[in-house]
């Protein structure tokens, strides 16, 4: 994945493009390149592995994520945003360049990820690389996660049910995350009916990956996560940690953990490490 990331936001411009300003690829790979668990990724690799497809061309589908996950964040710590100044145990985009930088760096990163998920070494079938084109649109934007962005925002300092929070949870971090799952079966070719099931068991552990880091929020420490900690309570933001307190938050956990593996038992031991990374996103301390 690194590789493949680095060689996607390469200085050189590529065919079509005029030229790479180097203080915007910096900038770019400042956000893209500097340490994520890229867990996002693995899920789509690990679910085209499971259905038999195993190249590089997964790989690309796979970037495509990535980039937009990475836009994601860079905007997500803006000062207009969650105004944080550390990322991955860096300073975050804004702060290592500028606010202006930091927009543009994401602005490119989710612009490229359209020109990487319709490469062609993708899928040969160019109608499959086009359903994940818009796919991924759709989970990335107004109805998936930056529509999620914007009920987060509205959540500071309100009252918000539980079936608020998990709309706006489901949209925020589980779209990219239920997107991850099913584009690793839908580009592995998988059936209807295992695209349905892997789409399920990209929603559980969506859910299960917010509440775990709305739970560090709360119990980690900044060195550990390399971000800052406290902030949603800090912001008064709606979580379901914040309306559960953590213990029943790891009996859901646990709850999340079970259903997870229900879905996945149909494919035996063929599964091992997405039921793995199943328990990594629950048990996680960064
Ligand atoms: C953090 O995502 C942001 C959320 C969506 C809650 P990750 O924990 O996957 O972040 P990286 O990519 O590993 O830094
Ligand atoms: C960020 O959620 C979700 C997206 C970037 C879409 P958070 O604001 O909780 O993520 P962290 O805690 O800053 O990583
Ligand atoms: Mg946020
Ligand atoms: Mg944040
Ligand atoms: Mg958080």
């Amino acid at each position: 994945m690194e590789t493949v990331l680095k060689r996607v936001l390469d200085p050189a411009a590529l065919s079509g493009e005029i030229a790479r300003p180097s203080r915007l690829v910096d900038a770019m790979r400042h956000g893209a390149l500097n340490g994520g668990k890229r867990l996002r990724p693995i899920l789509v690799v690990e679910t085209a592995k499971l259905f038999g497809r195993d190249d590089d061309g997964v790989l690309e589908a796979a970037c495509a994520l990535e980039l937009i996950h990475c836009y994601s964040l860079i905007h997500d710590d803006l000062p207009a945003m969650d105004d944080d100044d550390l990322r991955r145990g860096q300073p975050t985009v804004h702060k290592a360049f500028d606010e202006a930088t930091a927009i543009l760096a994401g602005d490119a990163l989710l612009t490229l990820a359209f020109d990487v998920i319709g490469s062609a070494a993708v899928h040969d079938d160019a109608a499959i690389r086009l359903r994940l084109s818009q796919e991924l649109s759709r989970a990335a934007g107004v109805g998936g996660m930056a529509g999620g962005q914007m009920l987060d925002l509205e959540s500071e300092h309100r009252a918000r049910s539980e079936t608020e929070i998990r709309l706006l949870q489901s949209m925020k971090t589980g779209a990219l995350l239920r997107y991850a799952c099913r584009s690793g079966a839908i580009v592995a070719d998988a059936s209807g009916e295992d695209i349905d099931r892997l789409t399920r068991f990209g929603e559980v552990i969506g859910l299960a990956f917010q509440l775990a880091d709305d739970l560090l929020d709360v119990e980690a420490s900044p060195e550990i996560m390399g971000k800052a900690t406290g902030k949603d309570a800090e912001a008064g933001k709606a979580t379901l940690v914040g309306l559960w307190g953590s213990e029943k938050t790891h009996a859901e956990l646990k709850t999340l953990l079970a259903e997870a593996a229900k879905l996945l038992a149909p494919y035996g031991e063929n599964a091992e490490t997405l039921s793995a990374l199943a328990d990594f996103i629950v048990n996680r301390s960064n």
